[in-house]
């Protein structure tokens, strides 16, 4: 297991912490494998009844590596960001997630296929894709959308804006607001609640709740899976990632647009 995630079991709730701070928690290609065994391993354990997300004290995560996005793109279905949120999607087990500070990226929509999440004031919710010459996925396209309307969905996802938690309680992307210090005892204490829950009809729930839009989420991702790849090749992203390094801003006069 990649030390930049942590696991640790709480009576019956499995914690999934991401930790990479120096790096704002952004995740590489063995975080995400990480995450995907953890989240294998919990669903697998009878003992474990929930699992948590959680990130660092200041973030919970940057999103995808960006030097992984320009040196090693996913390539396909099997790659391990998109093998991630096929399990995370797949998961038979309540998932709750605690967010502080930046989620942005999968950062924001992961939490998407999360039963319930919570944030504290200095939580900050983004999904740059377009930013970065990239475009929607983990069926964001879809469910943001469904979720808060195509106005504030396009604010999210076409001006790329950031969502401070006030405004993402108020379009129903998390599902509280605690103070930063109190957080994580607080997302605890909910997970311990479902914990003790009579699992079977806990899970028949879920599963009865995602049955109806699993196959539209699976289309979406589909879709959204084959364009995002052909996009990361574009250089329109090579020119917003080189950028970001290069701590300037990305100069898109001079791109030349990828037919697609
Ligand atoms: N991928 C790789 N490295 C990242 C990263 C990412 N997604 N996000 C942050 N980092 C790194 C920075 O390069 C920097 O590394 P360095 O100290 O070695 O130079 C370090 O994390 C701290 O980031 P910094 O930008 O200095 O922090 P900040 O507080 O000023 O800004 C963010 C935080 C998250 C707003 C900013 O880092 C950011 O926009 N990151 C990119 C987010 C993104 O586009 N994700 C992909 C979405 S698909």
């Amino acid at each position: 297991m990649s030390h930049d995630i942590l696991t640790q079991t709480h009576d019956a709730v499995l914690r999934i912490q991401i930790n990479r701070p120096d790096k704002k928690n952004a995740l590489t290609l063995a975080m995400y494998e990480a995450m995907t065994a953890a989240l294998l391993a919990a669903e697998a354990d009878p003992a474990v009844r929930v699992i948590l997300f959680a990130g660092a004290d200041s973030c919970f995560t940057a999103g995808n590596d960006l030097a992984d996005f320009l040196n090693s793109p996913p390539g396909g279905e099997d790659s391990p960001v998109f093998r991630f949120l096929k399990t995370l999607i797949a998961a038979q087990k309540p998932v709750l997630a605690a967010v502080h500070g930046v989620a942005v990226g999968i950062g924001t929509t992961m939490l998407l296929h999360c039963d319930l999440v919570y944030a504290g004031p200095s939580a900050r919710f983004q999904t740059p894709f377009v930013n970065l010459g990239l475009t929607p996925e983990a069926a964001s396209s879809l469910l943001l959308p469904q979720l808060m309307g195509h106005r504030r969905a396009a604010e999210l996802l076409l001006l790329g804006e950031t969502f401070d938690a006030e405004t993402a309680l108020a379009v129903g992307l998390i599902n509280g607001l605690r103070a930063d210090s109190e957080l994580d005892a607080y997302v605890l204490h909910k997970a311990d609640i479902l914990a003790a829950k009579p699992p079977t009809a806990v899970r028949l729930s879920k599963q009865l709740m995602k049955r109806w839009p699993a196959a539209a989420v699976q289309q979406a991702m589909g879709q959204e899976g084959d364009i995002f790849i052909a996009r990361l090749h574009s250089s329109e992203a090579r020119e917003a990632m080189t950028a970001f390094f290069e701590r300037r801003q990305p100069d898109f006069s001079r791109v030349v647009d990828d037919a697609l």
